[in-house]
């Protein structure tokens, strides 16, 4: 795979390249809405993701081309604001904008990405294109790359460049996943955990609506502003906190009538007990109980379907066709919403019955097939060769 991809980058710019780096898209397992909270998130870094093939060019002119696209883009590298508004190809060179503004040297180059993660399908397909550029930029720069760095850098991309307000997330999976590890992070203090993950007899399998979405024309900024509200009403009653993520349940429960807007309080219930499964599955995925982690799953699907309304027809009907399957333990939406994608712990023999019964009652409901993938938790960043 990899040898005709090399060959693929001969043959587009006449000579081989020199680097080759992968990073990885991701699937929350559960923590949804939770990280620009100040919350805790629990996500895996998967084996589909960006791979990036790097040679260098004496011009000041970064050419980029995708494996799925025909065109390559040209851009200078003095002028790399300019592009902002590219069709394809935006975030990339907001990687290297950004990096330039923080004092990194940036020379012409010659790249090939070539992306495994469906495109808008909510699995962090530009996180893995950003990271994976990042991770190149350091590496340019003779650096040690400092991953968290990475993720943050790409964080600060998106919200400067393409204008949208992420939390860490997805940037972090793709930057510091590890092999059958989930990631236990507190997005307040960046402090984390890997957890291993054991699934006897069980496999997460992904689910996409193959409805197309993107985050800036969807309602995922109106969100964060909603919980910003929450946080500045509750503050009236509870002064010393400065996130959702400071706010327990218990308080909640206590204060949440200072909210005056019920849209506004049901978001931020949604977030302050989503946080509190978090902190549940890790637990029971220690212990190895699935199916707790599974009744989990389903509470966080139906908080955000209710509470928070992230949902729509496509995710919620593949969650409740799921649960339908013997064998399924637990469904839920996955990343930001809006379409994209669910996750479902599914037992292993249950998983041909899963995708043939969800897909022909998915097709009858909604019009157009799902497509199913078998999660494999992967790698985060990382130079392949050169
Ligand atoms: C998107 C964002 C993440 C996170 C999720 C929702 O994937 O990029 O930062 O907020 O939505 O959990």
């Amino acid at each position: 795979m990899l040898e005709k991809l090399k060959q693929e980058f001969e043959d587009l710019y006449g000579a081989p390249c020199e680097k080759v780096l992968f990073s990885p898209g991701r699937v929350n397992l559960i923590g949804e809405h939770t990280d620009y909270n100040g919350g805790y998130v629990f996500p895996a870094a998967i084996g589909m993701g960006s791979t990036l093939l790097y040679r260098k060019r004496e011009e000041p002119v970064i050419r980029l081309k995708a494996t799925d696209l025909s065109e390559i883009v040209e851009a200078d590298i003095h002028q790399l604001d300019c592009y902002k508004n590219l069709r394809w190809g935006n975030y990339q060179l907001g990687i290297f904008e950004t990096m330039k503004r923080r004092g990194y040297q940036i020379t012409g180059c010659d790249l090939l990405y070539d992306d495994t993660i469906p495109h808008g399908g909510g699995l962090s397909s530009s996180a893995a294109i950003e990271v994976v550029t990042a991770l190149l930029v350091s590496i340019l720069n003779g650096e040690q790359p400092d991953m968290v760095q990475m993720a943050k850098i790409s964080q600060q991309m998106e919200h400067e460049y393409i204008g949208v307000k992420c939390g860490i997330m997805d940037q972090f999976s793709s930057a510091m996943g590890k092999r059958d590890h989930a990631i236990f992070l507190n997005c307040k203090t960046m402090d984390f955990e890997l957890v291993p993950i054991r699934m006897d007899g069980y496999k997460l399998v992904i689910s996409n609506t193959n409805k197309k979405r993107s985050l800036a024309d969807s309602k995922y900024n109106e969100r964060r502003a909603e919980c910003e509200h929450a946080v500045e009403e509750l503050r009236k009653a509870i002064p010393a906190i400065t996130c959702l993520a400071d706010v327990t349940a218990d308080m909640f429960e206590q204060y949440k009538n200072v909210i005056a807007d019920e849209t506004v309080r049901r978001r931020a219930e949604h977030v302050v007990m989503e946080d509190d499964r978090v902190l549940q599955s890790v637990k029971v995925l220690k212990d190895g109980d699935l199916a707790a982690f599974g009744k989990l799953m389903n509470e966080s699907h139906d908080s955000l379907r209710d509470l928070y309304e992230v949902t729509g027809a496509e995710l919620d009907t593949l969650v409740e066709e799921a649960r339908k399957i013997d064998g399924v333990l637990g469904s839920r939406m996955t990343g930001a919403g809006f379409g994209g994608c669910t996750v479902s712990l599914v037992k292993e023999d249950a998983i041909e019955d899963f995708k043939e019964k969800v897909s022909k009652s998915y097709q009858k409901k909604i019009g157009y097939d799902p497509s199913f993938y078998i999660t494999v938790i992967g790698d985060g960043g990382k130079l392949l060769e050169g």
